[in-house]
């Protein structure tokens, strides 16, 4: 069951105190709510909103690319990186549980005449280079035209290696392949692998940045890299809706939460250590572990008592089966994270 078809079935309720069920839900705090106020804001349209330009210029810099572009949504900043590198015709390779291949609507194919190839996603989240090289075509006019190998990091919540990134890049960049990231929690990524931005960052071409999971901000993605790349994503952000004006109020949450919030990603990455263990603790089911993320499979069946009784208590899950996935991110702090581990020994019994 996949992880968006599980967030219908639980809703928060008024006395919600700890919401697992993403990354997503985080909601600015007063210090972000400060900085929003701050805005200066003019068209970005016009190019002219100043912490859209700043947003764009820090991000690029930060990861060691020439150039950025402020984009509404993870999924538009992947769909503007991939029709940015491929046209009609051409294919993008990229990991079978990806999610720009299976939950974005396959938008580079419906709006760009792109050809999806999924290779396999091994233990790591990787994908083997020799899968990369076996999926990349030959010169020959029965087939697509392969163009870009698109890479994820993290990967439910894995962090990939940069040596498995780097071996996956090797193979594509000597068929002449170029190279896209989803780095939705790059940042998660970067904290777990002990690296600077740019060390992932310089691995590949492009690199979308998600600023609205776990670094707090409440809408908006960050596409960086070379600039004949992102100049001609800026035509294909507005021909997609994705020209957003006065933006320098969305942009100003993004360079607070680049600012001050990348620190916290470990500390959400240890309490998904705590909560883990405190459920394998439990010995009632299968529980793993990585960065933010935790996946719980309940020995039993029982799923919905279970959502039912933490949501009882104020701790909303999602309705996935048969692995439950539990997100931490900065809304969860230690005491919420004590109640929500309270009120799953409460349910077994514990
Ligand atoms: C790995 C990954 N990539 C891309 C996205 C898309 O981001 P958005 O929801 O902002 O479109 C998500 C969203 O959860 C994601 O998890």
């Amino acid at each position: 069951m996949s992880v968006y078809s599980g967030m219908k079935a639980a809703s928060p309720a008024a006395n919600t105190i700890c919401d697992l069920r993403s990354d997503t839900v985080t909601r600015p705090d007063a210090a972000m709510l400060r900085a929003i106020a701050g805005a200066e804001v003019g068209d970005d349209v016009y190019g002219e909103d100043p912490d859209v330009n700043r947003l764009q210029a820090e991000t690029a810099e930060l990861l060691g690319k020439e150039a950025g572009l402020f984009l509404p949504s993870g999924t538009q900043s992947n769909l503007v990186a991939v029709l940015s590198h491929c046209g009609r015709g051409d294919e993008v390779i990229l990991g079978g549980a990806y999610h720009v291949y299976l939950h974005e609507a396959a938008g580079a194919s419906v709006l760009g005449g792109v050809a999806l190839c999924p290779v396999p996603v091994g233990p790591s989240g990787g994908v083997a280079p020799g899968d990369v090289t076996g999926a990349i075509k030959p010169d020959d006019p029965h087939h697509p035209v392969s163009r870009l190998l698109s890479l994820e990091n993290t990967v439910n919540g894995q962090a990939v290696p940069l040596a498995d990134m780097r071996a996956a890049t090797e193979a594509a960049r000597t068929a002449g392949l170029s190279v896209h990231l989803d780095g939705a929690r790059f940042f998660n990524a970067v904290t777990a692998l002990g690296c600077a931005p740019a060390d992932l960052a310089g691995l590949v071409d492009t690199v979308s940045v998600c600023l609205s999971k776990g670094l707090g901000a409440p809408v908006g993605s960050v596409l960086v890299g070379p600039a004949d790349l992102i100049a001609r994503g800026l035509r294909l952000r507005k021909m997609l809706g994705g020209g957003m004006r006065q933006a320098g109020i969305l942009a100003a949450a993004g360079r607070h939460a680049l600012t001050h919030n990348r620190a916290g990603l470990a500390e959400d990455h240890t309490r998904a250590a705590r909560l883990a263990k405190a459920l394998g603790d439990l010995g009632v089911g299968q529980v793993s572990h990585a960065t933010n993320m935790v996946f719980f499979t309940p020995a039993a069946d029982g799923h919905a008592d279970l959502r039912a009784a933490l949501a009882a208590q104020g701790i909303v899950i999602g309705g996935q089966s048969p692995a439950i996935r539990m997100v931490l991110h900065r809304d969860v702090d230690d005491a919420a994270l004590d109640r929500a581990i309270a009120a799953f020994r409460a349910h077994y019994g514990g």
